[in-house]
């Protein structure tokens, strides 16, 4: 079964056809970077008009990649929550037009599952396993028994760790997207030179939540007061200590998890799974079975939407054109299922 994935959820614009959930037959994005790059952050009106003018020719090299027409798709599948609102619309109104024109199934899916789905491509994946979807606009800890299933126990109380990454790259005249850009600098550092404040909340509710304003602050205001010796005050001393700081925190809560969960499997998914450190501290510890998706596919894409939707669909999760975008994980309006057309 063929499925094609659009996912605009904020500042990519994605359009991919994979087989039976696991075979990529493409994957094309089309970034924005450029667009936001003077304003160091994403600005969601241009976001949605890049989305407008980019859709049409995204979805048709998706098919041209892939070698097939529309003909051969079997199921349109969209991302349609959460994500910035305007950007939602866009590829829910493509992915809906062409459910109508075609006469296809219509598979609404979850970005976070989706995100958490992306391990699939390169790992057998057993479950339960705990989750971190560590991205630009989300930072949470969950539980997954199954593939398109999740429990969330912990998520950021301010800034999401991609965002910290962002601003504080942003501060230290480092480029954006700003995660790529710190790593970058850290290499060359010291991650002893500062210690920065590892917020870990520790127990009662708080216990799986995070949260990265006060790290963020620390950095950009007082670093001075972290700088553990001499003349270490550089940008790359400042970017290996802060990302160390910030990483080191998600290893903490999901070793807590898995102990308290009595699971030994993590995945690791979002743009900030890219980082490398992150993925070493994780693959070291000896005593869990991390599971990382490739690094092309742990930005935002839409081969992780067409995958997932296989799952959906043999579960018989179609939606028909009432489908709504939503900017937040709770409050969905789903339209109403549609019966399973086998
Ligand atoms: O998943 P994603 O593409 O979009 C969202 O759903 O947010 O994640 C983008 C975020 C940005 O904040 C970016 O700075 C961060 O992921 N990121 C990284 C790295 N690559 C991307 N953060 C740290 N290290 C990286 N190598
Ligand atoms: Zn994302």
């Amino acid at each position: 079964m063929k499925i094609l994935g659009i996912e605009t959820t904020c500042d990519e614009t994605s359009a991919s056809v994979v087989e039976d959930g696991e075979t990529i037959l493409s994957n094309i994005v089309a970034t924005q970077f450029e667009f936001h790059k003077k304003y160091a952050g994403i600005v969601p009106e241009i976001a949605a008009r890049r989305h407008h003018e980019t859709i049409n020719y995204v979805i048709e090299e998706s098919l041209k990649k892939a070698g097939l027409s529309f003909g051969d798709i079997d199921a349109v599948a969209v991302a349609y929550y959460p994500g910035l609102i305007g950007s939602l619309l866009i590829g829910l109104i493509a992915a809906k037009t062409l459910s109508f024109t075609l006469g296809l199934p219509l598979i609404g899916i979850n970005h976070i599952e989706a995100h958490l789905y992306s391990i699939h491509f390169n790992n057998k994946v057993d479950y339960p396993i705990i989750g971190l979807i560590i991205s630009g606009g989300h930072t949470l800890l969950v539980v997954s028994e199954n593939a398109g299933q999740y429990n969330i126990k912990g998520s950021t109380l301010d800034d999401a760790i991609g965002e910290a990454f962002d601003k504080v790259s942003k501060h230290l005249g480092l480029g954006y997207p700003g995660g790529p850009e710190v790593e970058k600098a850290a290499k060359y550092g010291d991650e002893e030179s500062f210690d920065f404040p590892r917020v870990i909340l520790n127990g009662g509710p708080d216990r799986y939540n995070f949260s990265y304003s006060g790290l963020k602050n620390a950095v950009i205001n007082q670093r001075k007061r972290f700088l553990k010796n001499g003349p270490l005050n550089s940008t790359a001393n400042i970017s290996a200590s802060f990302q160390a700081a910030a990483t080191d925190v998600l290893l903490t809560k999901a070793l807590w998890a898995c102990k308290d969960f009595d699971i030994d499997r993590v995945a690791l998914a979002g743009g900030v799974s890219n980082n490398s450190r992150v993925r070493n501290i994780f693959k070291n510890e000896k005593k869990l079975t991390t599971y990382l998706p490739e690094k092309a596919l742990t930005q935002d894409n839409a081969a992780m939407i067409a995958g997932l939707a296989y799952i959906k669909y043999n579960k018989g999760e179609i939606m028909d054109l009432m489908l709504e975008p939503s900017s937040r994980l709770g409050n969905i309006v789903k339209g109403k299922r549609k019966k399973h057309a086998n």
